[in-house]
């Protein structure tokens, strides 16, 4: 496990599963949501290989918490390949206690499935990572609520967004159409307490909130280097 701390050794572990067991094993499905945008998939199947650390910054908070421990069953949304759970287990988390659910997956840690109706009873996980995925979803709402209900009581919760004051129109002409149907939602979530607000009473004590503090976002015209993100972990009052 500390050797999935180093990258290289993390990112090709990572690829070198995902290509055997796609390319050879043939294992890759994927699940359509009716609550998810739809190029979700398609988009996000370009990067199946894409190995991001932006993760660590809710993983590096969130080990810290003395709640946890090595026996704490965690779930992580929407990891889209192996790399988060080996980050996570980079910081002491056993592999057999992570598990991933996404609407791609090519690997028996990561179950299909969609946040918006988790395939898991309640009260399942002492924590659950959500990082960089609500932002797919037309009806984020409906996603916390499913979060709350799989979270035990007093469990933890991280969840990451990337800032962004782009528009629909500045998406089509950086990357030639918009991921989010602007239509459908009301807002899109892009600070701390947008996403605390969707917890509602539920809420409990916040033990992380990164609100985006430098506002980098990427613009129509380029991709900025280190865009801001937006971060929080809390636990669940039930
Ligand atoms: C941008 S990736 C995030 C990858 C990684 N967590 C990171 O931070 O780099 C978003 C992932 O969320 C998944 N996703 C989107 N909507 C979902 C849904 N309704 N249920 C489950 N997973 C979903 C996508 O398939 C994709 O793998």
């Amino acid at each position: 496990m500390e050797l999935y701390k180093i990258r290289k050794i993390r990112t090709s572990i990572v690829k070198l599963r995902a290509l055997f067991l796609v390319k050879i094993a043939k294992r890759l499905r994927t699940l359509d949501s009716k609550d998810a945008f739809e190029v979700t998939v398609s988009h996000n199947l370009k990067g199946l290989y894409h190995c991001n650390d932006r993760i660590k910054l809710l993983i590096d908070p969130l080990s810290c918490i003395e709640k946890l421990d090595k026996n704490s069953k965690i779930l992580i949304i929407g990891p889209r390949n192996e790399h988060d759970l080996y980050l996570l287990a980079s910081q002491g988390f056993p592999m057999k206690n992570i598990l991933g659910l996404d609407l791609i997956s090519y690997s028996s840690k990561i179950k299909l499935g969609d946040m918006h109706q988790i395939p898991f009873e309640e009260n399942a996980f002492d924590a659950i990572i959500f990082g960089w995925t609500l932002s797919y979803s037309a009806t984020p709402k409906k996603a916390i609520q499913e979060i709350i209900r799989v979270v035990k009581p007093g469990g933890l919760v991280a969840i990451g967004v990337e800032y962004t004051s782009m528009t629909k129109e500045d998406s089509e002409a950086l990357i030639g159409y918009s991921i989010q149907e602007h239509e459908l939602l009301e807002k899109r979530i892009n600070s701390t307490q947008q996403i605390i607000d969707l917890f509602e009473n539920q809420a409990g004590h916040i033990y992380f909130n990164h609100d985006a503090p430098m506002k980098r976002s990427h613009s129509a015209k380029s991709i900025v280097k280190n865009v801001s993100n937006v971060a929080v972990i809390l636990e669940v009052k039930k």
